[in-house]
């Protein structure tokens, strides 16, 4: 990872010591209403098998549903209190869940845990956008583009407001919906045939 990305990234200690001292005020203890509801019922809804990605997990209720759902499921969390509270609500890993401690944009790390382009069928976005520093939210994406297999999706519920400061840092419907339009850089075919 680059100098100036660790500088914006590296605050897992913060995210440690919300979960600690329970400063967690995003928690809902199930997935996100909307999510579940369109993952669960909507005819557009993605369809398992596939594997997903769960990036800024949390206590993963997200990858919970999704591997209810079929999916096979890799929570992701840089915040090792929020996989161990992760763990506990939704157990180790087996074969169709995957708890994964690191950066998201540590492209080596998660290299070496299997996250190899082109390697996602789907990314389930809730809260993590919003939690990384807005400097980083290029990242986001290109690291988003370069996961997915052409053709695969992201689904994201995305928080939206005008207030200065964060996390959770604002953005609006119009900003986000320009960002994620932007074309992303397709995996090359070297980077495929290393998957
Ligand atoms: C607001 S919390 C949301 C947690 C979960 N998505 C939820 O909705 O309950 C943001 C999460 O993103 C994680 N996070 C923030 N930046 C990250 C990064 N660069 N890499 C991995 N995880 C990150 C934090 O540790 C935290 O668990």
């Amino acid at each position: 990872m680059s100098p100036s990305r660790q500088a914006l990234s590296a605050d897992a200690s913060h995210w440690d010591k919300r979960y600690q001292e329970g400063a967690d005020g995003w928690e809902l203890e199930q997935p996100a209403p909307p999510l579940a509801q369109l993952l669960r019922s909507h005819p557009l809804a993605p369809q398992a098998p596939g594997r997903v990605l769960v990036p800024g997990c949390g206590r993963g209720h997200e990858v919970a549903l999704l591997e209810e759902l079929g999916f096979s499921t890799i929570g992701l969390d840089f915040s090792g209190a929020a996989l161990r509270e992760a763990r506990r609500l939704h157990g180790e890993a087996r074969d169709t869940l995957q708890w994964l401690q690191a950066d998201l944009f540590d492209r080596q790390a998660l290299e070496a845990a299997g996250l190899t382009p082109g390697g996602l069928s789907g990314i389930v976005e809730h809260t993590c956008f919003c939690a990384i520093d807005p400097g980083l939210r290029e990242d986001y994406i290109a690291t988003a583009c370069r996961l997915l297999t052409p053709g695969g999706w992201l689904l994201g519920l995305f928080w939206c407001h005008r207030q200065p400061g964060g996390p959770p840092w604002g953005s609006d419907p119009e900003l986000v919906e320009a960002q994620l339009r932007q074309p992303g850089p397709p995996p090359s075919p070297d980077e495929i045939e290393s998957c």
